[in-house]
């Protein structure tokens, strides 16, 4: 079968599930580290995108042309846009959009130039899978990040949402901005940097695709501190967990 990618940009995202995979072959192409191994007897290819969308679209590319993965998934962190959706909470994308893309009037806001596109769809099969073990993994905060990570970061009822995902490479990191994003796009649930470039190389290959995205911060003006503290503590804990809860079941 072919492999599953899982991708982090940072590598504070990703780091505890990588600490945990069979070092079988390690490939180092343009600056990134590829583990190729197996997770749970699945084959799957590992790596740290690096941020931002151009940085995540290559790494995409050589996932698709160097590995011949079968689908990508998208882990780490995002910052919270809609009401309720709080740190601690994981988004599961059913859709994904470039929110910093706008060839207007040439073509609409946000859509893709010559794709006639704005909104990529998230595999509805590996998304659904996805939000069933983020939900009962949710349920036990305790268990997954340890108490005091709970008592720190106000973790004690964490949520699974469901919708869209935006991408661009700006970190939202004033309350004015993510207002302005909620203004122009009132279904986003949460802003990150990588999702919807990846989504985009995914659609132009047509292999599957999916997102899930831990809150860290609400992208307003402590998003600085609040995402630094989350992802230095708990972000690779929660990728660990459902990483596995979903290649295990
Ligand atoms: N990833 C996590 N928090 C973010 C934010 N506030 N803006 C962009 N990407 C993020």
């Amino acid at each position: 079968a072919a492999p599953i990618a899982i991708v982090a940009a940072m590598h504070e995202e990703l780091s505890a599930l990588l600490a945990q995979m069979p070092d079988e072959q390690r490939v180092r192409i343009a600056g990134r580290d590829f583990w190729v191994g197996h997770l749970h007897g699945q084959p799957v290819v590992a790596v740290l995108s690096r941020i931002g969308k151009v940085a995540a679209a290559v790494t995409a590319t050589m996932l698709l042309e160097r590995f011949a993965v079968g689908a990508i998934v998208f882990t780490g962190v995002a910052g919270g846009l809609a009401p309720g959706v709080n740190v601690g909470d994981v988004v599961v994308a059913t859709q994904l959009l470039q929110h910093d893309l706008d060839a207007s009037p040439i073509f609409p806001k946000y859509e893709v130039p010559l794709l006639g596109l704005s909104r990529f769809t998230a595999d509805a099969a590996i998304s659904d899978a996805l939000a069933g073990v983020v939900e009962v993994t949710l349920r036990d905060p305790v268990a997954l990040v340890g108490q005091e990570a709970v008592d720190e970061f106000g973790l004690q009822s964490p949520k699974v949402h469901r919708g869209l995902l935006v991408s661009g490479d700006r970190f939202v990191s004033t309350a004015a901005e993510s207002e302005a994003l909620r203004l122009s796009l009132p279904d986003a649930l949460a802003v990150e940097m990588e999702g919807a470039a990846v989504a985009q190389v995914c659609h132009d290959y047509g292999v599957p695709f999916a997102a899930m995205r831990t809150i860290s911060d609400r992208a307003d003006d402590e998003a600085h501190g609040d995402f630094a503290r989350f992802v230095a503590e708990v972000a690779s804990r929660y990728s660990l967990a459902l990483v596995n809860a979903w290649l295990a079941g």
